[in-house]
Order: C-alpha cells, then structure tokens, then sequence
C-alpha cells in the first residue's frame, strides 16, 4: 500500500517534468518548425521562380540575365524584384509608389496571383493561372528571401548623374564619346530595352512600352525647355518623372511607369554605357 503511493507519487512527479519540460521547449520547437517550413517553402519557391518567371525577371530576379529554353540569351522583359527599390523597407519604394497600402507580402502575393499588365501574366488557379495556392505563396517567399542587408544597404544611384544629357556628355574624364555600335548592343540584350521598345530597325515593333525609332525628333517636344537628348537621358534614370503619351495598348500608364526604375542604379556601375545608349538612340 505504502509502496503503492510512493511509486504513483515518483510516476506522477515525474510525468509533470517531463510534461512541464515539453510545455517549456514548445515556444522554441515551434520556431525551429515554422523556420524548417519556411525554408522548404522557399526552396520549393526557387524551383518554381525558374521554370516560370526567370526567363523575363531574369535568372537572379535582377532582370539583367534572361534565357529561353534553348538557353539563348533574350533580352528581360519583366521589372527587377531582387531589387532595393521593391524589398527593402516598409512601404518600400515601390509600395508608395504604386500606392500599396498593405503588406510587403500582400503586394508580391497579390501581383504573382493576379498578374499585371499586358506581360506579367496571371499566375494562381484562383484567376486562371497554372500554380496552385500554395505554389504561389511559395514563390512569393523566394522572391522575400532575396531582402537582405547587403541588398538594403546599397544606395539605388551610386553614380552622380548631372541634370542635363550635354552636361554628363561634357564630363569627358569619365565618359568617352557615345559608340552607337555598343550602344546598339545595350539596348537589345544587355539592358533589354529592345523586349519593350521594339527593335531600332524597326522590323519586330514595339511591345509595351513607345516605339524610340522617331524619338530624335519626338522627344524635343515631350518635355517644355528639354532637348531630346536629355529628355531620353531623363527617361532612362526616372522613368516615373515624365510619362510618354502613347504606349502600344494604348496610353501609357503611370506615374509610376512601368519601366523598370534600376537603369540609373545599374549604368551608375558604367556610366560609359549611357553614352553608348544615346549615342544610338540619338546620334549624340
Ligand atoms: C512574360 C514575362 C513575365 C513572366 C513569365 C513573369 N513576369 Fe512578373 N512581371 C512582368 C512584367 C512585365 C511586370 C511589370 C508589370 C507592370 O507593372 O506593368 C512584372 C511584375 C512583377 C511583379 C511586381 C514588381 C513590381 O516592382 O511591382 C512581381 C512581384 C512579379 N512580376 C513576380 C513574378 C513571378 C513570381 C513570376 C513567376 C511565377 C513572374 N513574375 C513571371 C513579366 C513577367
Ligand atoms: C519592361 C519594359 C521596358 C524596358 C525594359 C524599358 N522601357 Fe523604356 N519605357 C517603357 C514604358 C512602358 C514607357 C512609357 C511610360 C513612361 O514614359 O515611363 C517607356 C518610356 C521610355 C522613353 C520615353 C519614350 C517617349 O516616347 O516619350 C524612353 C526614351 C525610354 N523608355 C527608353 C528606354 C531605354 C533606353 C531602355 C533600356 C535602357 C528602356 N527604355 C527599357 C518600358 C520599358
């Protein structure tokens, strides 16, 4: 009888330990769980990142590589999303722009689910599109993941560009003159201006964004007091500054513009590549 008691009371003793122990570690399993799922989550995501959206965000997200499925390098249609612009802060810039009033979640979830655009196309079976539910959340925790310190840290222009085209043209220590040949190059693959603007002999018209094959002359009469040279010089680095009239759908639409806002971070990098561009583009 004795015995009976003590054994139950040690058994019952015990069982609260290890009951309280469990209680106690349950905050950290459930961490190490939601971390475990979130990562499989993001892996899942990076399969479906490239078999869907690489060939027009680009193979990085940072639309600057894009391959179709011969492996052929194409010029990127899509916006950059590893992009500082897009992931870092909350709005980011982007965000306000578009004027989002939710979530950074919610903005990448919501364009992946509904598309955007006459390119971005549709991608949950909620609207048609060929991912599941869960196959688009797993995509939009790839695209979140590329947030990171680094990526934050970096300021969006580096280079210090000058108001006017003539004025970044006179810094002739910094930039030879404009090399239409390499400046052609640019513009179809390496910045793929080309997949938007069409291409400058005019024989695949363009897509989305206005055709430049007359912007010698039309883009002197975009803007009061700026010359084409500068006004396409603007274009380049704040694409939502001035939006063009006419778009191939249609009018443009914007502020903000759909062409993406990175090329000023990225020519910063080369800043020999914007005299290149409108030396093509204008002849300057
Ligand atoms: C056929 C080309 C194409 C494909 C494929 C594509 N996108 Fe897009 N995506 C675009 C274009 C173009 C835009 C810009 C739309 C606009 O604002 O008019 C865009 C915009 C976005 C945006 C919003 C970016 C911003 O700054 O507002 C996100 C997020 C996005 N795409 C994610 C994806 C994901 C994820 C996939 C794959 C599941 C994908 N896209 C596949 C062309 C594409
Ligand atoms: C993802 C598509 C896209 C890409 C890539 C793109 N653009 Fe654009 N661009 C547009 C759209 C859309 C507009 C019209 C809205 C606006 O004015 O911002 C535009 C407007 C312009 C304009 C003003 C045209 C006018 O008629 O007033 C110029 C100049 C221009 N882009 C140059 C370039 C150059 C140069 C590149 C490559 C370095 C480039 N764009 C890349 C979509 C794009």
């Amino acid at each position: 009888m004795q015995i009976k008691i003590v054994i139950g009371t040690i058994a019952f003793m015990l069982t609260m330990m290890v009951f309280g122990y469990s209680a106690l570690r349950e905050p950290a399993r459930l961490e190490r769980f939601t971390n475990a799922e979130l990562g499989r989550s993001i892996e899942a995501g990076g399969h479906i990142f490239a078999n869907n959206c690489a060939t027009c965000h680009g193979v990085d997200g940072t639309a600057e590589a894009c391959f179709d499925a011969a492996g052929n390098q194409i010029a990127c249609q899509g916006l950059p999303l590893n992009f500082n612009g897009l992931l870092c802060g909350e709005p980011s810039q982007r965000m306000t722009d578009m004027g989002w009033n939710g979530t950074k979640a919610a903005y990448v979830l919501t364009t992946v689910s509904a598309g955007r655009g006459p390119i971005m196309p549709t991608w949950s079976e909620q609207f048609g599109g060929p991912l599941r539910e869960d196959q688009v959340r797993d995509v939009t925790n790839f695209v979140l993941n590329w947030e990171s310190e680094t990526l934050c840290a970096a300021p969006v222009i580096t280079y210090d560009w000058p108001e006017t085209a003539d004025e970044f043209l006179a810094r002739t220590d910094e930039v030879e003159p404009g090399d239409p040949t390499r400046g052609a190059e640019l513009y179809a693959l390496t910045y793929g201006c080309q997949a938007c603007h069409g291409t400058l002999d005019g024989l695949v018209p363009a897509a989305l964004g206005p055709s430049l094959l007359e912007i010698e002359t039309d883009g002197a009469t975009r803007v009061e007091g700026m010359d084409a040279a500068t006004y396409v010089y603007h274009s380049i680095l704040f694409p939502s500054d001035h939006i063009a009239p006419e778009c191939p759908t249609g009018p443009c639409a914007g502020p903000p513009s759909a062409m993406p806002a990175n090329f000023g971070a990225r020519m910063g990098e080369n800043p020999q590549d914007m005299a290149d561009i409108l030396a093509v583009l204008l002849g300057e």
